[in-house]
C-alpha cells in the first residue's frame, strides 16, 4: 500500500492527514478531552513500534506495519525467542528481546503492539502503560472488564492513549450500514443478527484454556459491528456449551477444552433495538479462517422501512445487500473494498498518533464490548439476565 492509499483508508481523516505536517513532536490528540500529549515521537514523524508476540497474528500485523509510512517497526519480541529472532531477520528489525521487561529498558519506541495469548494481554498492556508507552492490544484489551477500565484509567494518568482491537468500524461496509441507518433509511431499527464461527485454531492451546473462548477469538468481532451500528447493549441473555471437550492444539498436543466453544447472545441496546450473535469453534465453513470467497451475508439489521445485510464476514467484507419500502428490490452497494484489511489497527493507530487525527475506533466501544463477552459468561453461570453498565459514543460515523 502506498502513502497515498494509506490515507485515503480513513476517508475525511486522510484528507486532514495529507494536509497536516507530519513532524517529530506532533501533539497527540490534543483534541481528545480525557487524554493528554505522547510522551515520545520520534523518528522524521514515524511512530516507533515495539511488537511483543511473534506467532500466526504477527505475520498479517509485521506487513502491514512495514508498508504503514507512519510507522517503524524498532522492537520485537517473543518468549520463544527464535520467534522474535525470526520475525526480526524476516522484516528488518534491528532489536529483538526474550522478555517484556528487556523490551521495555531496551531501544526506545512509542506504540506498544500486544499480540500475544489473550490471557497475558492485561498484565502485558498494563507494564506497558506503566512505561509510558501507548498501546494497541489484540483483543481482549484486558482479562477482565474491572482490569480493562482499570488499565484505561492508568493511560489517562500516564498521559498515553490505550486501544483494543477489532478494527471492524473501518470497513468501507460498515460505513455504508452506518450512514444510512443514521439517515433513518431503514426506518426503524427492530432486530439485528450476526454470526462468525470456524473449526477453531489449531496451532495454540490458548484459544480453548481459561480465559480464551470463541466469544472473544469470533464473536468480538460481531458484538464489536453490531453495537458500533445499533448501539449500546442495555441487557443481555447468552448461553455458552462446550462441544468439543479436547482438541489436539499445535504447541500443547491434546488439551481439555475449558473455555466455551460454542455461544449464543440475546442483546437489548439502549435503543429497544434486539440483536443475536452466535460464535463457535465447532462450525464447518469452508471460509472461515482466510474468509476468502464468503458471498454470502454474514451479518443482517432490519427495519420498519428496510434492511441490510453484510455480505461476507465482517472482518472481510465485500458488499452490502439492502432493500427499503422506496425500492423493494435489494441491491448490493459497497462492494468497493477500499483498503481497509482487518490487520490494520496499528498502522491506523500510527497514523493518528503522528497526525493527531483522532481514529474511529474507540477505546470506550472495546471495553463495553468486553463488558458483554463478560456479561455473556455470567448469564451463562447464573442462567439469568445481566444488565450493562458501561456505554459508548454512538453512532460511529466517521466525520
Ligand atoms: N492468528 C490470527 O489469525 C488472529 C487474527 C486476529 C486476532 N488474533 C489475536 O491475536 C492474538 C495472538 O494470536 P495468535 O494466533 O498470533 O497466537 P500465537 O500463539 O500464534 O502467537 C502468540 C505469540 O505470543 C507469544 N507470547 C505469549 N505470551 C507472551 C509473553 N508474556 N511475552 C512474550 N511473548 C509472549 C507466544 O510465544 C506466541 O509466539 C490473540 O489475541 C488472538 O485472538 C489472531
Amino acid at each position: 500500500m502506498n502513502r497515498k492509499q494509506f490515507i485515503s483508508q480513513l476517508g475525511t481523516i486522510g484528507a486532514a492527514a495529507l494536509a497536516a505536517p507530519v513532524t517529530g513532536n506532533t501533539s497527540l490528540l490534543a483534541a481528545a478531552s480525557s487524554q493528554a500529549q505522547m510522551p515520545v515521537v520520534g523518528n522524521g514523524g514515524k511512530i516507533r513500534v515495539g511488537v511483543i508476540g511473534c506467532g500466526s497474528v504477527s505475520g498479517m500485523y509485521l506487513p502491514h506495519l512495514a508498508t504503514c509510512p507512519y510507522a517503524e517497526v524498532v522492537s520485537l519480541c517473543d518468549r520463544i525467542p527464535e520467534r522474535a529472532q525470526e520475525a526480526a531477520r524476516k522484516y528488518n528489525v534491528k532489536n529483538w528481546y526474550p522478555h517484556i521487561d528487556k523490551m521495555l529498558a531496551g531501544v526506545a519506541f512509542d506504540l506498544f503492539v500486544n499480540l500475544t495469548d489473550m490471557q497475558e494481554h492485561g498484565r502485558l498492556n498494563r507494564q506497558a502503560l506503566i512505561a509510558k508507552r501507548h498501546v494497541w492490544s489484540e483483543k481482549p484489551m484486558a482479562n477482565t472488564y474491572a482490569e480493562g477500565r482499570e488499565l484505561y484509567e492508568l493511560a489517562k494518568k500516564q498521559g498515553v492513549r490505550f486501544w483494543g482491537a477489532p478494527a471492524v468500524v473501518n470497513s468501507p461496509q460498515f460505513a455504508f450500514m452506518a450512514k444510512q441507518i443514521n439517515e433513518n433509511k431503514l426506518g426503524r431499527i427492530a432486530a439485528a443478527h450476526a454470526h462468525y464461527g470456524h473449526q477453531g485454531p489449531d496451532w495454540s492451546a490458548f484459544f480453548f484454556e481459561e480465559g480464551g473462548g470463541s466469544l472473544p477469538d469470533l464473536g468480538v468481532y460481531n458484538i464489536s459491528t453490531l453495537t458500533g451500528l445499533v448501539g449500546p447493549v442495555k441487557s443481555l441473555v447468552a448461553i455458552t456449551t462446550i462441544v468439543n471437550p479436547t482438541r489436539n492444539t499445535g504447541n500443547k498436543g491434546y488439551i481439555r477444552v475449558v473455555a466455551e466453544d460454542n455461544a449464543m447472545l440475546v442483546m437489548e441496546h439502549q435503543n429497544n433495538v434486539l440483536s443475536h450473535i452466535q460464535c463457535g469453534f465447532n462450525y464447518f465453513d469452508p471460509y472461515g479462517h482466510e474468509g476468502t470467497g464468503q458471498e454470502r451475508p454474514t451479518l443482517s439489521v432490519v427495519g420498519s422501512a428496510g434492511n441490510m445485510h453484510m455480505v461476507g464476514y465482517d472482518w472481510k467484507p465485500s458488499g452490502v445487500d439492502m432493500a427499503t419500502t422506496d425500492d423493494e428490490k435489494t441491491h448490493r452497494y459497497a462492494t468497493g473494498k477500499g483498503t481497509f484489511v482487518w490487520e490494520e489497527g496499528a498502522s491506523v493507530i500510527c497514523q493518528c498518533l503522528a497526525t493527531g487525527k483522532e481514529p474511529l475506533i474507540n477505546a470506550e466501544h472495546a471495553l463495553h464490548v468486553l463488558e458483554i463477552i463478560e456479561a455473556a459468561r455470567l448469564s451463562q453461570a447464573q442462567g439469568k439476565r445481566i444488565s450493562l453498565k458501561s456505554s459508548f459514543k454512538w453512532p460511529v460515523i466517521a466525520l
